[in-house]
C-alpha cells in the first residue's frame, strides 16, 4: 500500500492507473477510521481494480464554534485499517498541501443545503463540496462511496457529481452500527459513559417515527411532534433539529406521499450526533 502527502506523486499514480484502464474506487475520509469507513472500503474493493482513501480532517467545512480542535486523530491504527482492508492508495495530505493559500473559488450550494445539517452548519456543505471537487479532481474515480449515515452529505454530493458533470458514480452505503443502534460515529469517543447509554435512542426515535407511516401516519407535523416526544424522553441531549423531508431532493413535504427522511441531530455534552432513516411512503424501509 503507497501512503502519499503530495499532490504530484498522487497525480502520477493516478494517470498511470488511468492509462492501464483501470477502474478507481475512492472513499473520501476524515480519519479515525472505524467500521463504517470500513463498509465504504469494502464496497469500493469488490467494485473496482484500484481503492484510494483519502484522510483529511478539512477544515473548511467546520465552523467556529465545532469540533474541529477535538477531532480525533490516529494516523497509525488508521494506515493499519487500510492495508488491512486492500487498499492501494491512501492520500494523507496536510492543510498546506490542500489549501496552499486561500481559495480564490468558491462554490455555494443552493439546493439541499438550507434543511437538516446545513442549517443549523452554516458554510458545512461549502466546504465538503470544495474539498471533495479537489479531491475528485486529483483522484479521478470511476465510483466514490459514501455513507447514509450523512444522507444529506451523499445527497448533495450526488447533486455536484450531477451538475458539473463529473465523470464517476456516487455508491451509497449502509449505515454500519453498534449492537444497541448506534451508528458508528468518529465522534462517539466524545461521549460520555452516560450519553453513550442514551445515544442509542435516536436511531430507536427514528424507527419509531418510521412505524407510525406504516401504521397510517401521513403528516408530517404529527410525525415530527410524536417523534419529538419519544426522543425527550429517552434523552437529555439537546435536539438541533428532527425533520421529514423529501429524500434525496430535501424538499418540505405537506404530506407522506413520497421517499422521504426521517432525520434528527442531538447535541451531547462534547459531541453532536446525526442519524436518519429513509422510507417509501408506506413507511417502509430503504436501505442504501
Ligand atoms: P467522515 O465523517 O470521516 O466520513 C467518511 C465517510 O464515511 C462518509 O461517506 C460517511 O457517511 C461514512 N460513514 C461514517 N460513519 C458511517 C457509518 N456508521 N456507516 C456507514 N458509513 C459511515 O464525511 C466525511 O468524513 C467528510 O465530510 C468528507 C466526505 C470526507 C469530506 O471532508
Amino acid at each position: 500500500m503507497d501512503v502519499v502527502t503530495d499532490i504530484q506523486s498522487l497525480q502520477s499514480k493516478v494517470s498511470q492507473w488511468i492509462q492501464e484502464g483501470k477502474s478507481i474506487g475512492f472513499v473520501p475520509t476524515m480519519g479515525y477510521l472505524h467500521e463504517g469507513h470500513v463498509r465504504l472500503m469494502e464496497a469500493a474493493r469488490e467494485e473496482n481494480d484500484i481503492v484510494i482513501l483519502s484522510i483529511f480532517v478539512n477544515p473548511l467545512q467546520f465552523g467556529e464554534n465545532e469540533d474541529l480542535d477535538h477531532y480525533p486523530r490516529d494516523e497509525e491504527h488508521d494506515r493499519k485499517t487500510a492495508e488491512q482492508n486492500g487498499v492501494d492508495l491512501v492520500f494523507f495530505p496536510s492543510e498546506d498541501v490542500m489549501y496552499p493559500e486561500p481559495m480564490s473559488m468558491q462554490i455555494s450550494v443552493v439546493r439541499r443545503a438550507d434543511v437538516l445539517c446545513g442549517r443549523s452548519r452554516p458554510g458545512h456543505f461549502e466546504g465538503v463540496v470544495t474539498v471533495l471537487t479537489k479531491l475528485f479532481n486529483l483522484c479521478r474515480p470511476t465510483r466514490a462511496y459514501f455513507g447514509m449515515k450523512d444522507a444529506q452529505q451523499a445527497a448533495v454530493v450526488d447533486a455536484l457529481i450531477n451538475d458539473f458533470n463529473f465523470p464517476m458514480t456516487l455508491v451509497p452505503v449502509e449505515t454500519v452500527r453498534e449492537a444497541d443502534g448506534l451508528a458508528k460515529s468518529s465522534r462517539n469517543v466524545n461521549l460520555s459513559d452516560e450519553e453513550r447509554m442514551e445515544a442509542p435512542a435516536l436511531q430507536e426515535a427514528l424507527q419509531y417515527g418510521r412505524k407510525l407511516v406504516e401504521e397510517g401516519e401521513k403528516n408530517p407535523d404529527q410525525l415530527i411532534k410524536t417523534t419529538r416526544k419519544f426522543l425527550e424522553n429517552k434523552t437529555r441531549g439537546k435536539i438541533d433539529y428532527i425533520e421529514l423531508l423529501s429524500y434525496p431532493s430535501l424538499e418540505p413535504l405537506t404530506t407522506i406521499d413520497q421517499q422521504a427522511i426521517l432525520a434528527v441531530a442531538v447535541f451531547y455534552d462534547k459531541a453532536r450526533l446525526i442519524d436518519n432513516v429513509v422510507f417509501g411512503k408506506q413507511g417502509e424501509l430503504i436501505k442504501g
